[in-house]
């Protein structure tokens, strides 16, 4: 079997994506298009099953009917460690590095998929490794530079605060170059100051290759950096568009932007 690849800036297609865990609707009836080149929010209330598609879309979770498609290849069936191979890439909604590695060792973990000997191979004091170690050191360097915090390179999680640990795991998600990006809740606990400079770093990250996901409840992020939003509901999509046509549609301020204090 030859391996198959994504051309560059393929669109991310799914069509009529469902989802259901004994006889519970999570998903319903998903179609829509994610466009490589864009940010793309994700936005609805609490349990809406905007952290299931994420689940979807990596193979974690596997739809009930549906289909996911890039760059003619189908991927609904694929296994998560397939999917990873592809492209796909995500951050989650808790931070989750690992609180013994540097943060320069945290990012290189992304490199799993890039590996030939695997990320652990390249952390053992063996010739073969030393290289790959070195080199993979650089990527994870090049990954931290772009988001702008190259300086805590060497810094261990405990010492870090909460902004600087998502912008870490982004560039974790990012130094394998990936042709998805699903980014869950990357505000989250962050404060306004960490907010606006994780808005600056997101924006950054567009493009022409890349099919950037973000789920966030921080609306002020999401219209400042998305190009088109989606609206989960209940697991139904109930909306889309452009920030401006998102903000004024009625049935979205009822649902959602009328209770953004919950
Ligand atoms: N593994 C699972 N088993 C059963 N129910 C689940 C599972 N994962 C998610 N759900 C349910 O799916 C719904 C959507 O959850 P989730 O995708 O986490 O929403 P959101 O990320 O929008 O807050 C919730 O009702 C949740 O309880
Ligand atoms: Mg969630």
């Amino acid at each position: 079997m030859s391996a198959a690849v994504i051309q560059h800036a393929e669109p991310l297609r799914v069509d009529g994506l469902s989802l259901s865990f004994g006889g519970i609707q999570v998903l319903s009836d998903i179609s829509l298009r994610l466009e490589a080149g864009e940010i793309t929010g994700l936005i609805g209330p609490n349990g809406a099953g905007k952290t299931s598609f994420f689940n979807c879309l990596t193979g974690i979770y596997a739809p009930t009917q549906g289909g996911i498609e890039m760059g003619g290849l189908r991927l609904e069936a694929l296994p998560p460690f397939r999917r990873a191979a592809l492209g796909f890439s995500r951050s989650f909604q808790h931070v989750a590095l690992c609180p013994e590695l540097t943060i320069a060792e945290n990012v290189m973990i992304g490199l799993d998929r890039l590996s030939r000997a695997g990320w652990l191979h390249a952390f053992l004091p063996l010739p073969a490794g030393r290289k790959e170690r070195a080199r993979n050191r650089a990527l994870a360097l090049g990954a931290l530079e772009r988001l702008g915090i190259a300086q805590v390179a060497d810094s261990r999680p405990a010492e870090l605060p909460p902004g600087l640990l998502r912008l870490a795991e982004i560039a974790r998600a990012i130094v394998g170059e990936p042709r998805v990006l699903l980014l869950d809740e990357p505000a989250a606990g962050l404060n306004s100051i960490e907010t606006r400079d994780l808005a600056a770093a997101l924006k950054k990250l567009r493009s022409p290759d890349l099919v950037l996901v973000v789920v966030e409840h921080d609306m002020d992020l999401i219209m400042d950096v998305c190009d088109r939003i989606f609206v989960l509901n209940v697991g139904r999509l109930l909306a889309s568009g452009t920030p401006a046509q998102v903000r004024a549609n009625p049935e979205v301020v009822k649902v959602y932007l009328g209770d953004e204090d919950e």
